[in-house]
C-alpha cells in the first residue's frame, strides 16, 4: 500500500527517551519516505476527542527534543478506551471513536510507543478498528517480554544508582540503615540492576519473597563484621514470605504501589536496634534527561518502526535482542511479561557478591 501519512502517539506512564523515539520516527519518515507525520496528543485520547487533538510534526518540531525528558505529545496511563470512565461515573466503550479519529485524519498507519498494558490496548484497537499499527516498547519497569531492553529503563537505573551512591555516604557517616524504595511494579529489574551497580548490601525484588528475619540477619552480620552501616534497595511490589505486598492506596480505580520501604525500616529498626531511614525515589526515576543508551535505543526503535510501516508489516513491535532490532508479533510480546528469572545472571552476580536477597 502507498503510505502518505502516519500518526504517532505515546501511551502509559512517561519515561526518559520518548521524545528521542518520536524524533527518530519523524526524521526517518519525512527525510527518507516523504511521509507526513501527525503527532496525536495525550495517547489515544487525542484521537477520541472532537476536534481531534493533534499536531503536525517535522524536522523543525523535533529539533530540540532529543535530550528532553517526558513526552511533548503528552500521555496518560488511565482511561482504557474499552472501559472509558464517563463524567457520570459509568464506563463506556469508546474504541470506535478512536478508529473514526484515525479515518478522519486519513492515517495510513499508526506508531504507538507504550508499555505492555498500552501495547495490548493499542493492538486490540488496531485489530478491531482496522488500523495499521506498529509498536515501540517503553517502560522503566523493563517488563515487556521479548525485548532485552525497553526505552526508559536505563535512565531509571542510572537515577536509582546515583541515589544509592549518595545514600552510601550518609549511611556511612551516620551509621544507619538506609533503604531506597524504587518503582518497577511486579518486576525487580530496576532494584536488581541499580542495587548491584550502586553497591547495595540488601536487594529485595518481587520475584524473590523475602523473610524479614533474613534481612535483619544480614544487617546484624554486617554489624558483627565491623560495618556500621547498611544500604538496601527495595522494589515497590516486593512481598514477604506470606505473599503480602504493601500497597499504598487505590486511586482512580487503580492500585498504587508503595510504602514497603517505611514498613521495612520500622521492622529492621525494631529487630536490630539500628537507625533505619527511607528514601522513596518515586517519579524521579521517570523524568529527566535520557541516558545515551536510552537515546540510542529510542533512535534505533524509531527508525525500525518506520521501516516496518514502509514494508507493510503491521501488528508488530520492535525489540532489542542480541544487539539487533528484531520485530516480533505484538501478540507474542503481550502474552507474558518479563520478570527477573531465578537463574538470571544478575541474581547469580548478587549472590556471588554476598548481597542479601531476602531469601
Ligand atoms: O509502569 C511504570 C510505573 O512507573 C511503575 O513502575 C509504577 O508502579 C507506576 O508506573 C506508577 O504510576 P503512576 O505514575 O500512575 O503513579
Amino acid at each position: 500500500m502507498g503510505i502518505k501519512r502516519i500518526g504517532i502517539l505515546t501511551s502509559g506512564g512517561d519515561c526518559a527517551g520518548l521524545n528521542a523515539a518520536i524524533r527518530s520516527v519523524v526524521l526517518h519518515a519525512t527525510k527518507d519516505f516523504g511521509w507526513e507525520v501527525i503527532g496525536i496528543r495525550r495517547a489515544t485520547q487525542g484521537l477520541m476527542e472532537r476536534p481531534i487533538d493533534y499536531m503536525y510534526l517535522n524536522s523543525k518540531t523535533v529539533e530540540d527534543v532529543l535530550v528532553k525528558g517526558g513526552t511533548f505529545l503528552g500521555t496518560t496511563n488511565r482511561g482504557n478506551p474499552f472501559k472509558f470512565p464517563m463524567p457520570d461515573g459509568s464506563v463506556s466503550d469508546r474504541s470506535v471513536d478512536i478508529a473514526e479519529g484515525y479515518e478522519l485524519l486519513n492515517l495510513d498507519a499508526l506508531i504507538g510507543i507504550g508499555g505492555d498494558g498500552s501495547l495490548a490496548i493499542l493492538n486490540r484497537l488496531a485489530t478491531e478498528g482496522k488500523m495499521n499499527f506498529v509498536g515501540i516498547p517503553k517502560t522503566i519497569d523493563n517488563d515487556v517480554a521479548v525485548t532485552e531492553r525497553s526505552i526508559g529503563f536505563d535512565t531509571a537505573v542510572n537515577i536509582a544508582t546515583e541515589a544509592l551512591d549518595r545514600l552510601n555516604f550518609t549511611a556511612a557517616s551516620h551509621s544507619r540503615v538506609m533503604i531506597l524504595e524504587v518503582m518497577g511494579r511486579d518486576a525487580g529489574h530496576i532494584a536488581l540492576n541499580a542495587g548491584i551497580a550502586g553497591g547495595a548490601h540488601i536487594i529485595l525484588i518481587p520475584e524473590i519473597p523475602y523473610h524479614i528475619d533474613r534481612v535483619c540477619r544480614a544487617v546484624k552480620a554486617r554489624q558483627a563484621r565491623g560495618h556500621s552501616f547498611t544500604v538496601a534497595i527495595v522494589s515497590e511490589a516486593v512481598c514477604d514470605a506470606g505473599g503480602e505486598t504493601v500497597t499504598k492506596s487505590e486511586q482512580f480505580g487503580e492500585c498504587r504501589l508503595g510504602g514497603i520501604g517505611q514498613a521495612l525500616a520500622q521492622e529492621i529498626g525494631e529487630k536490630t536496634g539500628a537507625e533505619a531511614r527511607v528514601t522513596v525515589l518515586g517519579h524521579v526515576q521517570r523524568g529527566g534527561i535520557p541516558s545515551p543508551l536510552d537515546r540510542l535505543l529510542a533512535s534505533a526503535f524509531g527508525v525500525a518502526a518506520v521501516d516496518l510501516v514502509a514494508q507493510g508489516k503491521f501488528g508488530q513491535v520492535v525489540t532489542w535482542q542480541n544487539r539487533q532490532v528484531v520485530s516480533v508479533p505484538i501478540e507474542e510480546a503481550i502474552a507474558t511479561y518479563q520478570a527477573v528469572a531465578p537463574n538470571d545472571a544478575l541474581v547469580k552476580t548478587a549472590r556471588g557478591l554476598g548481597i542479601c536477597l531476602g531469601d
